[in-house]
């Protein structure tokens, strides 16, 4: 979607280290020159304690109406753990607590989410291979498009399923060995598939390896026994393939692809998968390639966009001044909001300036060091939240 006047991008820095590092993208943002008004909305902690509702509504609308939004990060917590600390007024309303990310993506109709995960060359958390005789650091340059709404997340489960739904999975004869399990020790979560949100995510994913140069779409499900619903994924991944016959459709079930992850991450391009297979093959390709520090996320609808870092809200972090959380996952994910807006050119450039200071290696925040986090992080070696921002904007500065 290329924006044609002038963005109002919703920034919502959320909960613990989002607020820290959101700003740090947005200084980017500024200092490449792109040009845009913001406006901030709330999400989070804060107002589940306070309103019992962690997406406001006005947030929401907020949204709706620009757009394009930019998140720092929000906490979740245990079900229980979170009534404990609502406010005592609601305590009895019965509000339940959910993720407000996934309320965001639900509400807004985010149904793509796009992880590109890539090794930045000079960090010393990239992960290496033990050869016969060497060592050596796998390129990897990869890409997950995760489906963002469907599969096992829309939240359609029951323990002690009423009646009605008891009944109609009596109706299936595999599930007879359950079915005089009694209620309260029965916990149904139901898949969901459907085609046409199978094809916008197979169609986005292989137009986006067609576009950069990607040879293979590889889909990371697991048919032989999800026969319905990622057996209908395969399906219309195949349909969706005939309109690329440049780039190659590999069919890889969920525990393959971990297996191949140390074996030969280099192999793969793009990504496709279900909702929870997709969760899982972006973290731990997230993990070859530096950790949360490095891995930026866009969840795309049709009206909406939102780009997030696929890190938390790190409470343990929350507290330390001055901050020490690594801003290039928020950095990076900033590069795709420049993307989303037609500006590739500053995307590239924050993407660049980015890759020199990892391989400068002069500035590197904790967890690029492999130092201990927590107070007493900046005495021990960490760069800062901010040092490793300005480190981002002295590289674009001296830019070409
Ligand atoms: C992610 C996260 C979320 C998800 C959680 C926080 C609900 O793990 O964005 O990958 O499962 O989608
Ligand atoms: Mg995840």
């Amino acid at each position: 979607m290329a924006h044609v006047s002038r963005p109002t991008v919703v920034l919502m820095p959320g909960d613990g280290i989002g607020r820290h590092v959101l700003p740090e993208a947005v200084r980017v943002l500024d200092a490449v020159g792109f040009e845009a008004d913001y406006v901030e909305a709330e999400i989070g902690w804060d107002c589940w304690v306070r309103d019992g509702e962690p997406l406001p509504p006005a947030t929401v609308e907020t949204l709706e109406r620009h757009r394009l939004g930019l998140l720092g990060a929000v906490t979740s917590k245990p079900e229980a753990h979170a009534r404990r600390e609502l406010a005592p007024a609601l305590r009895a309303s019965g509000v339940r607590y959910r993720s407000p990310i996934l309320e965001l993506r639900r509400r807004l109709g985010l149904d793509l989410c796009v992880r590109p995960l890539r090794t930045f060359p000079g960090n010393p958390r990239n992960f290496v291979r033990r050869g016969a005789e060497t060592l050596e650091e796998p390129r990897i340059d990869v890409v997950v498009f995760r489906q963002n709404t469907e599969c096992l997340y829309p939240g359609v489960e029951w323990t002690d399923p009423p009646a009605a739904v008891r009944a109609g999975l009596g109706t299936h004869p595999r599930f007879a060995p359950w079915a005089d399990v009694p209620g309260r020790d029965l916990a149904v979560t139901v898949r969901i598939v459907t085609r046409d949100a199978s094809r916008r995510l197979f169609h986005a994913a292989f137009t986006h390896a067609a576009r950069h140069g990607y040879r293979s779409v590889t889909v990371c499900e697991k048919p032989g026994v999800l026969r319905e619903t990622s057996g209908m994924m395969c399906e219309v991944a195949e349909e969706t393939a005939r309109a690329f016959p440049e780039i190659e459709l590999h069919f890889l079930n969920i525990d393959a692809q971990l297996l191949q992850l140390t074996k030969s991450p280099e192999a793969f391009g793009v990504i496709a998968a279900g909702n929870m297979f997709g969760d899982i093959v972006s973290d731990a390709f997230a993990g070859l390639v530096g950790g949360m520090g490095f891995a930026p996320s866009a969840n795309l609808g049709p009206d909406a966009a939102v780009f997030e870092p696929v890190h938390g809200s790190a409470p343990k972090y929350a507290a330390c001044d001055p901050s020490i959380a690594n801003p290039l996952a928020m950095i990076l994910t900033a590069a795709l909001l420049l993307d989303h807006v037609g500006e590739a050119d500053r995307a590239r450039a924050v993407r660049d300036a980015v890759a020199r200071v990892v391989s400068r290696g002069t500035c590197r925040t904790f967890d690029m060091a492999g130092i201990r986090g927590g107070p007493g992080a900046v005495t021990r070696g960490a760069a800062t939240t901010r040092a490793m921002t300005d480190a981002v904007l002295a590289c674009l500065r001296t830019a070409d």
